[in-house]
């Protein structure tokens, strides 16, 4: 089995390299941040992440999996190294490329002292022509090798999602390879042989600018999909008797059109959607182009959030002194992630007006005092939070909080009053029982 070393030991990192260890390949990690190596080399995630943690513990106790902290070693120990860092947003939207230079630059200088060839793999979500302007020419002004002869260039983006980042990586919908050479591609799709066997997924190879390109296309539409079906939400608030979940599953149904990604709400959050659309958008206004239907997206994504406060504002007639309950933080069930989470307007915009704040969230806690400070109180569950409060928003849909009654609210809370900002309540259920909006909903 191939030695692979991997450049940042975040959600994508830390996942592939646990997941390539539990199938055999000598995996050797690298993360600047040194207490990430630290929890990695004693087999803890440094975040929440089902399945991560046992896979982890194991890869390491078997010796499959080790972090160090001089990226040198991880790469004269290995064949091939995958970049993971972040590439996180600017505040004026471009894309931060620091910890992709920083990453490639590293591995320049380990690379001179190598004397075979070695493959760069870019893993990190890039715009296109990253890959071919800016780590290839980094590497090689590094090493002083040249690109397609002493070392290979790949760019395969990751589509796992977190929450499920185990079973996505397990189990991809497709590979996707761009390649600088074709040794590059065989050796990256050599890797990926050994490693699904029998279940390889299908494998589209092809030029690092499409490989870039697919996965920006990639989350725009998702997000698109997610905005329109929220639109259409905004749209049956408006008129009697309609309900979006409806609308939904009908044109789910279609399968031109597909169930997923249909589900209307409070907004997506994350650390992907948001950042690569207006990255995307960026790049393309410096090419003098406009993507009316990616402004349109996050345009919709920006106000949904105040949606859910408004229903709140209407079903208990204003905020001000008011305590609510606000249920799930983490900007999706199954993490612990708050990057970008819709959890974060809805709570801010809450405290502006005057409410007095308790949040609860099974996984986010820890991110969350990090976030809100001393703004809001904290319950340790779902009782606490609910304690005579008079409205309860849900943010996110954690099973936690599906597996609730009206009688449960009822029973806590000072006015038993729900806003289903997920759409987790069968409204017939609730609006027999307590005052209830619902995102979607007339
Ligand atoms: N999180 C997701 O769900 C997801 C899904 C698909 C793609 N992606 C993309 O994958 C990339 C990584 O995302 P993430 O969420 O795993 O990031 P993350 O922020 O969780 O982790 C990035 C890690 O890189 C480390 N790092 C920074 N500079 C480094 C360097 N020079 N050498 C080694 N390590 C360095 C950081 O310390 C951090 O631990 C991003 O481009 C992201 O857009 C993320």
């Amino acid at each position: 089995m191939k030695a692979i070393s991997i450049f940042g030991l975040g959600y994508v990192g830390l996942t592939t390299a646990a997941c390539l260890a539990s199938r055999g390949f000598k995996v050797i990690c690298f993360d600047v941040d040194e207490v990430k190596v630290d929890a990695v080399n004693s087999g803890k995630t440094p975040f929440f992440e089902p399945k991560l943690d046992e896979l982890l513990r194991r890869a390491v106790e078997e010796g499959y999996l080790r972090a160090v902290k001089d990226p040198k070693m991880a790469v004269l120990n290995s064949e091939v190294t995958f970049i993971t860092v972040g590439t996180p947003s600017r505040d004026d939207g471009s894309v931060d490329l620091t910890y992709v230079e920083s990453a490639s630059r590293m591995i320049g200088e380990a690379l001179r002292l190598k004397s075979g060839w070695h493959l760069v793999v870019v893993k990190s979500t890039v715009l296109p022509m990253t890959t071919e302007n800016v780590v290839k020419r980094i590497i090689e002004e590094a090493s002083g090798k040249s690109c397609g002869e002493e070392f290979g260039l790949c760019v395969n983006p990751e589509f796992l999602r977190e929450g499920s980042a185990v079973e996505d990586t397990f189990k991809p919908d497709r590979i996707i390879i761009g390649e600088v050479d074709r040794r590059s591609g065989d050796f990256l799709e050599g890797i990926y042989r050994g490693f699904y066997g029998d279940e390889l997924p299908p494998i589209i190879r092809t030029t690092p600018v499409n490989a870039e390109l697919i996965k920006y296309a990639n989350n725009a539409f998702l997000a698109m999909k997610v905005s329109f079906i929220n639109m259409i939400a905004n749209l049956c608030q408006k008129i009697p008797g309609a309900d979006v979940e409806v609308v939904a599953r009908g044109i789910g149904l279609d399968k031109r059109v597909g169930p997923l990604f249909l589900k209307a709400g409070a907004g997506w959050g994350g650390s992907c959607f948001r950042k690569d659309l207006e990255a995307i958008l960026d790049y393309a206004v410096k090419n003098c182009l406009e993507l009316p239907l990616i402004e349109a997206t996050l345009k919709v994504n920006r106000s949904q959030p105040y949606r859910v406060v408004e229903l709140a504002r209407g079903l208990i007639g204003g905020l001000n002194g008011r305590r609510i309950s606000v249920l799930g933080l983490a900007f999706k069930p199954g993490t612990d992630d708050m990057r970008d989470a819709v959890s974060i307007k809805i709570v801010r915009k809450l405290i502006e007006e005057g409410a007095e704040v308790v949040v609860y969230d099974p996984k986010a806690m820890e991110n969350a005092r990090r976030i809100f400070g001393e703004d809001v109180e904290y319950a340790s569950n779902v009782e606490e939070c609910l304690k005579d409060s008079e409205c309860a928003i849900i943010v996110t849909e954690w099973d936690e909080f599906r597996m609730l009654k009206p009688e449960n609210f009822i029973k806590l809370m000072k006015t038993p009053t729900v806003v289903d900002g997920r759409r987790i309540y069968d409204p017939k259920v609730y609006s027999k029982k307590l005052k209830f909006k619902a995102i979607g909903l007339s």
